[in-house]
């Protein structure tokens, strides 16, 4: 095979159902780390496909939507990294994976939902600066015994951070009967009435393996998709019909199928060689750290 189709979870279905391999934002770096395809067609938003491209730097990875852009990725800048390292001088800078390779190329390591906790735990330093979402930062905080700090102070996923704890609240009211998983990316209040957090390969495992039949999912709801799919006998709802990242939901299944037949190269995702480098060396850290 000359050219795989990767899809993360929160993609349209029809995108999920065409790709040959869909997750998370993390097994998706292990994938793009790992294929022996000449050409990945990254079904997801610029910072997931920048990762790829960045880990394959002899590899061709096209974005079927070019503009199909994280928006939190875009909230911090490696100027505020750089200003951030000034004022805390013996701390270490952990980007989660949502941030620009420019960011990357300015931080010790990465992190994605799933493993936000273990890389922070594992850092050998008392005082870490994290970028760029506040929800997450926050989130491991709970678990570590670090001063973490969270640059800049207000990042956060507009997707996620709608959700308010007065949405559990209703749905729970109306499914006494079901538990309630959420991402990380959530309010702390949202966090605290959830009966499982985790990001979104978690949650999907989270469905499989509780006893509950049937469960609230606090994430976009392209979730319910992949939940559905691999989990039939579970009943799930949507935490909100508006956890919805317009961003993800940009790629269709007909720019894929274009980008599949035309290899544009409009579409090729290029990154700096230089900052492409130094990213490198964080999101090689964050693998180190996991092992
Ligand atoms: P996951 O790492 O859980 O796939 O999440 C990525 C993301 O963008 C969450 O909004
Ligand atoms: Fe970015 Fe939020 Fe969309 Fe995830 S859901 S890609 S964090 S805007």
């Amino acid at each position: 095979m000359d050219t795989i189709i990767l899809a993360h979870n929160y993609q349209r279905p029809d995108v999920q159902d065409r790709a040959d391999l869909t997750g998370d934002s993390l097994k998706l770096c292990q994938i793009a780390r790992e294929t022996e395809c000449n050409d990945i067609i990254f079904c997801g938003v610029d910072f997931m496909a920048e990762t790829a491209a960045i880990l394959n730097p002899e590899k061709r990875v096209f974005m079927p939507e070019p503009l199909s852009q994280c928006p939190m990725a875009h909230q911090v800048t490696s100027e505020d990294i750089l200003q951030a390292k000034k004022v805390y001088p013996g701390a270490l800078v952990v980007a989660y994976v949502n941030t620009t390779a420019a960011v990357k190329a300015v931080s010790d390591t990465i992190c994605t939902s799933a493993n936000a906790v273990s890389i922070v735990s594992r850092l050998d330093t008392d005082t870490i600066l994290f970028t760029p979402d506040r929800n997450l930062g926050s989130y491991v905080k709970r678990f570590v015994d670090k001063e973490v700090i969270i640059v800049p102070e207000g990042g956060n996923c507009p997707t996620h951070h709608q959700l308010m704890a007065e949405d559990v609240l209703l749905m729970k009211e109306n499914h006494p009967q079901a538990t309630v998983a959420v991402h990380p990316e959530c309010r702390p209040e949202v966090i605290d009435l959830a009966d499982y957090v985790g990001g979104t390969e978690g949650i999907l495992n989270y469905v499989k393996n509780t006893d509950s039949k049937e469960v609230i999912i606090g994430t976009e709801n392209g979730m319910l998709h992949k939940i559905r799919n691999e989990c039939p006998g579970k009943i799930v709802h949507a935490l909100s019909a508006y956890t919805v990242c317009p961003n993800m939901k940009m790629i269709t299944r007909e720019s894929v199928e274009y980008v599949l037949r035309e290899k544009p190269v409009e579409n090729m995702v290029m990154v700096d060689p230089e900052v492409a480098r130094k990213a490198k060396k964080a999101i090689d850290a964050m693998f180190e750290l996991m092992e």
